[in-house]
C-alpha cells in the first residue's frame, strides 16, 4: 500500500469522524402525528430533561401529559461529568433523537462522542425497571497488543468490577488494570440510578457478556443498554480515572497502538436481534488525527514503514 493510499484513507477517516458520531435507537412501537398533543408533550419532556439534568446531579426523570398523550422521559449523565459536558451531551443526544426519530413514540440515545449520557423517552412507564435492549455496541477496530493469557486475566477481573459498580452508591466503577507492563485497561461501568443493586449487577454482567460475544480481542469498546453502560479502552477517556503515570507512548511505539482507531458501531434491537444500522464512528478528536497524518507523512518520507504499521493501516481500511 502506497503512502498516497494511506493518506487518503486517513482523510476519509477524518471525514467520517466529523459526520458520524452519535448513536440512537428509534423503537418501532408506534408513531405520533406532527402537531399532536403527544408531539407537544414530547418536546416539553425533552426540553425539561435538558434544562433540569445538571441541577439534579446528572439524573432526572419526568412525566408530562395524561392518558395516551403521556410522555415519560429520563436522562442520565454518566461519570458525573462537569455540568458543561452533561449539557452538551444531552443537547447533542436530543438533536440526534429529533432528527433520527422524528415521529416515533419511543426512542433512546446514548449521546454522541464521547457517549456520556442516556436520553430515553416513551409513551409507557419505564422508570425503575430493568431493560436489557436495545443494545448499542461499539468496538475499537484495533487489535489488542498483549498475550492472550494477560488478556483473559484482565477479562476475568471484569466480574469483580461489576460487583463493585453495582454496590457503589453511585452505581459506578472507574478502574485501571494492568494488561501488560506497558499497557493498562481503563474500565468504566455505570447504571442509571433508578435500578436496584441486583438489577444493576445483572445489567452490567450481561453487557460484559455481550461485549465478549461481539467484540472480544479488540482493544476497546462499549456496550450501552437503557439501564447501564460498560466501556473499556487502553487510554483514559473520562476524567474520573485514578491518575496514572504517563500513558503517553514513547516515540518508538507503533502509533496506532496508543491512539483509538475508528470504531464500528452496531445497534441491536431486542427480540428481532437484527442490526438496525452499522456505521463507523471514531473517538479520536480530529486534531489528533491531523497530527497522525503529519506523523505518517514523516514516517513515509524518512523511512520504510514497518510491516506492523502497514498491517494495522490495512485493518483501518477494511473497517469501513
Ligand atoms: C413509524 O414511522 C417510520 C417511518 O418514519 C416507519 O418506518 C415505521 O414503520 C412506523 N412505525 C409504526 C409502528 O407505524
Ligand atoms: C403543524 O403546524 C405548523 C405550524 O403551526 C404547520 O405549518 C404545519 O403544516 C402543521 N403540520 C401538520 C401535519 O398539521
Ligand atoms: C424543569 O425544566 C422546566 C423547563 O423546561 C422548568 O419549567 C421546570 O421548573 C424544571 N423543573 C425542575 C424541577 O427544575
Ligand atoms: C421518576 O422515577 C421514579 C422511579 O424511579 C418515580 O417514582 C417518579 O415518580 C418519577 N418521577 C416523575 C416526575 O415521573
Ligand atoms: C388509548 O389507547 C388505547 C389503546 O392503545 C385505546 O383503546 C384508547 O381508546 C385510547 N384512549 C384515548 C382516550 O384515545
Ligand atoms: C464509587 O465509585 C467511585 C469511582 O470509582 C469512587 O470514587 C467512590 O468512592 C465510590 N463510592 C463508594 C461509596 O464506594
Ligand atoms: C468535557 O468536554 C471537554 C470539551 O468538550 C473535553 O475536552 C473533556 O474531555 C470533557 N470531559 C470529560 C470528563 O469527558
Amino acid at each position: 500500500m502506497g503512502s498516497k493510499t494511506t493518506i487518503s484513507l486517513l482523510l476519509h477517516f477524518i471525514f467520517l469522524s466529523i459526520t458520524l458520531t452519535d448513536a440512537q435507537n428509534c423503537y418501532n412501537t408506534g408513531n405520533f402525528t406532527a402537531n399532536s398533543t403527544y408531539a407537544k408533550n414530547r418536546d416539553l419532556v425533552l426540553r425539561s430533561l435538558a434544562s433540569n439534568v445538571t441541577a439534579n446531579g446528572g439524573f432526572y426523570n419526568t412525566t408530562i401529559g395524561s392518558g395516551n398523550d403521556t410522555v415519560y422521559g429520563l436522562v442520565h449523565c454518566m461519570a458525573s461529568p462537569p455540568a458543561a459536558n452533561c449539557s452538551s451531551c444531552v443537547n447533542y443526544a436530543i438533536q440526534g433523537l429529533m432528527t433520527a426519530c422524528p415521529h416515533q413514540k419511543e426512542a433512546i440515545s446514548w449521546g454522541g462522542n464521547p457517549f456520556q449520557c442516556i436520553v430515553h423517552y416513551a409513551n409507557r412507564y419505564f422508570f425503575g425497571s430493568l431493560e436489557l435492549s436495545p443494545t448499542l455496541a461499539l468496538y475499537n477496530t484495533g487489535k489488542i497488543d498483549a498475550t492472550f493469557a494477560q488478556f483473559d486475566q484482565a477479562w476475568s477481573g471484569f466480574t469483580d468490577i461489576v460487583t463493585r459498580a453495582s454496590t457503589n452508591s453511585s452505581r459506578l466503577a472507574a478502574e485501571t488494570t494492568d494488561l501488560s507492563s506497558t499497557q493498562k485497561i481503563y474500565v468504566f461501568m455505570q447504571c442509571t440510578p433508578d435500578v436496584s443493586q441486583s438489577n444493576c449487577g445483572e445489567c452490567l454482567q450481561k453487557s460484559v457478556d455481550y461485549y465478549r460475544d461481539c467484540c472480544y480481542k479488540y482493544q476497546g469498546g462499549l456496550v450501552g443498554t437503557p439501564n447501564c453502560f460498560f466501556r473499556w479502552d487502553l487510554y483514559p477517556y473520562y476524567d474520573l480515572f485514578p491518575q496514572v503515570t504517563s500513558p503517553s507512548p514513547s516515540p518508538s511505539t507503533p502509533f496506532i497502538d496508543s491512539s483509538p482507531p475508528p470504531t464500528s458501531i452496531t445497534i441491536t434491537k431486542g427480540k428481532e436481534n437484527t442490526t438496525s444500522r452499522t456505521v463507523i464512528v471514531t473517538t479520536v478528536p480530529t486534531a489528533i488525527l491531523l497530527a497522525l497524518v503529519i506523523l505518517i507523512l514523516a514516517i513515509f518520507r524518512f523511512r520504510k514503514p514497518k510491516q506492523k504499521v502497514k498491517s494495522k493501516l490495512l485493518l483501518i481500511g477494511s473497517s469501513y
